[in-house]
């Protein structure tokens, strides 16, 4: 990719799927992340947002309801070349966004990279509080006897207005217009 300018967080759909898996994977090769199957990206796509750079996909991360209060961040990855320059956040805050959407009261997210998350207001926890996790995604985990991912949360401020349909998110929708950056700035 030559220049990453005026990249765009919407939500995904099934033509984002080859990409999403060749981004995914090429971290789950080297352990980073769980691989996924096409399989299973048709059946989460609704999940996913992503993030293009023009024609190239940046970035992606999916929210994942886990009770009626709680959402897990997860498949989130940023394309090595285009990291650092504030994809993972637009991804995570688009996220977020539709989780106050959706009236959710926290979301949560297991990850090698608490410091990133840190930087997003998320807090660290014990893995314990989340006990739903294990029996789901863990189960077909290879480390799931010797885990080593930090548990980070972060508690969402519900808003409540007086508009007729209840509910009233204070965050905006839509695209999230990310800066530019050159070429030769890029690590
Ligand atoms: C983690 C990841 C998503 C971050 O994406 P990114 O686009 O590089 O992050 P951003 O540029 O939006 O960074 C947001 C903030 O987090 C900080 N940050 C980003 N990666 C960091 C890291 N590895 N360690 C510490 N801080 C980090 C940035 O400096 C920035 O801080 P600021 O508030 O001072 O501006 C990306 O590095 C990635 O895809 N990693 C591999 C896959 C992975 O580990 N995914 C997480 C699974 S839970």
């Amino acid at each position: 990719m030559s220049i990453l300018t005026q990249a765009a967080v919407r939500k995904a759909g099934m033509r984002d799927i080859p990409p999403i898996l060749t981004l995914i994977n090429s971290y789950a090769a080297n352990g980073i992340m769980l691989p996924r199957t096409e399989f299973e990206m048709s059946e989460n796509i609704r999940d996913f947002s992503v993030a293009y750079d023009g024609a190239n996909l940046v970035g992606c991360g999916a929210l994942h309801f886990y009770t009626p209060t709680t959402a897990e961040v997860r498949s989130l990855a940023v394309l090595p070349e285009a990291k650092t320059r504030g994809v993972g956040r637009a991804l995570v805050s688009a996220l977020e966004e539709e989780a106050v959407d959706n009236n959710l009261e926290a979301i949560f997210a297991f990850t090698y990279v608490p410091q990133f998350f840190a930087r997003l207001g998320f807090e660290e926890v014990e893995r314990g509080e989340l006990p739903l996790k294990a029996w789901k995604d863990c189960l077909r985990c290879p480390k799931f006897q010797n885990c080593d991912e930090i548990a980070v949360l972060k508690r969402l401020t519900v808003t409540y207005g007086t508009s007729q349909e209840g509910f009233v998110s204070t965050r905006t929708s839509g695209l999230i217009q990310l800066p530019t950056v050159f070429q030769s700035t890029m690590r």
